[in-house]
């Protein structure tokens, strides 16, 4: 396990991520009834973007320090938590700041150091329980949730070289067990074959009512360099759609090159 967040943290790909996770759960949150987030691939929850592993790759000048000069209102709420929260927030933070008193999140971490700083992260919160275990493993372990409804982010670090096929062949199982969840899983973009390969995939697996977010920081044509990121909902909440158009939109204005951009579609039917 060589991946450490900590020298990407901030970067374009992360703000993407997180500002559609920022809408996923402020629609979850709308309705009254209890909601379970399972994110599956944690992190270490808070990142000091001054500190030696950021400013070596320097990824977040590239990413969240623009957006924090300045961005259109479909990132305002992301932004604004983001100021609010203090030192740079993951994924476990930004969601824990969206729980309800009666909702619940679970956060995987299987890097032994990491899962560390995350419980010291997240220490004290009743609703927040971390587990030292894998990420995929998980999905079958802790779905379905007792509240029957849930959101699952799925953020490998996507350092094995079949990723790809894990991912779809997580999947598969985890919407056959609760088809309810909404599921959010994240993937790079280098060059458009390995993610149409994906989108196949999962077509081919029978899952359905999909859609798939994509960022392009630049046309995705270097095998060798991240130039985009997609996230791909299974389920989404209604909305979903027209409000990623308006997130991706926003962002590309601030962060792409002149010829990336973005695009919203819709991968299997319901
Ligand atoms: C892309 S980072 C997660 C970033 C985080 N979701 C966020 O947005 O702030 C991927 C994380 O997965 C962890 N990891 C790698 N393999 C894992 C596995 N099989 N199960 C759970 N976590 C894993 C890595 O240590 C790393 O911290």
């Amino acid at each position: 396990m060589n991946y450490r967040h900590a020298f990407h943290a901030g970067n374009f790909a992360d703000t993407m991520k997180h500002a559609l996770l920022v809408w996923l759960m402020r629609a979850l949150t709308a309705k009254p009834k209890p909601l379970f987030v399972l994110d599956t691939h944690a992190g270490i929850g808070r990142y000091d973007l001054k500190a030696e592993p950021a400013r070596r790759t320097n990824e977040a000048a590239g990413g969240i320090e623009i957006l924090l000069k300045g961005a259109a209102p479909p990132l305002d709420d992301y932004i604004k938590l983001v100021r609010q929260l203090g030192l740079y927030p993951g994924s476990p933070v930004l969601i824990q700041a969206l729980l309800r008193p009666t909702d619940r999140l679970a956060c995987c971490e299987w890097h032994p150091e990491d899962v560390r700083v995350l419980r010291r992260a997240m220490a004290g919160d009743p609703r927040v329980h971390i587990h030292h275990r894998d990420g995929y493993e998980a999905l079958g372990a802790l779905l379905p949730p007792p509240e029957r409804r849930a959101l699952i982010l799925i953020d490998p670090p996507f350092e094995a070289p079949d990723e790809f096929d894990r991912l779809a062949a997580a999947l598969k199982p985890a919407q056959a067990r609760f088809p309810q969840g909404v599921y959010a899983a994240w993937y790079p973009l280098k060059h458009r074959a390995p993610s149409r390969g994906f989108h196949e995939n999962l077509r081919l697996a029978g899952l359905r009512d999909i859609v798939a977010a994509e960022f392009f920081r630049a046309e995705p044509t270097d095998p060798a360099r991240l130039t985009g990121c997609g996230l791909v909902l299974l389920n989404p909440p209604y909305g979903f759609e027209a409000a990623a158009s308006e997130i991706l939109d926003a962002l590309a204005d601030r962060l792409a090159e002149p010829s990336g951009g973005f695009a919203v579609s819709r991968i299997a039917d319901e």
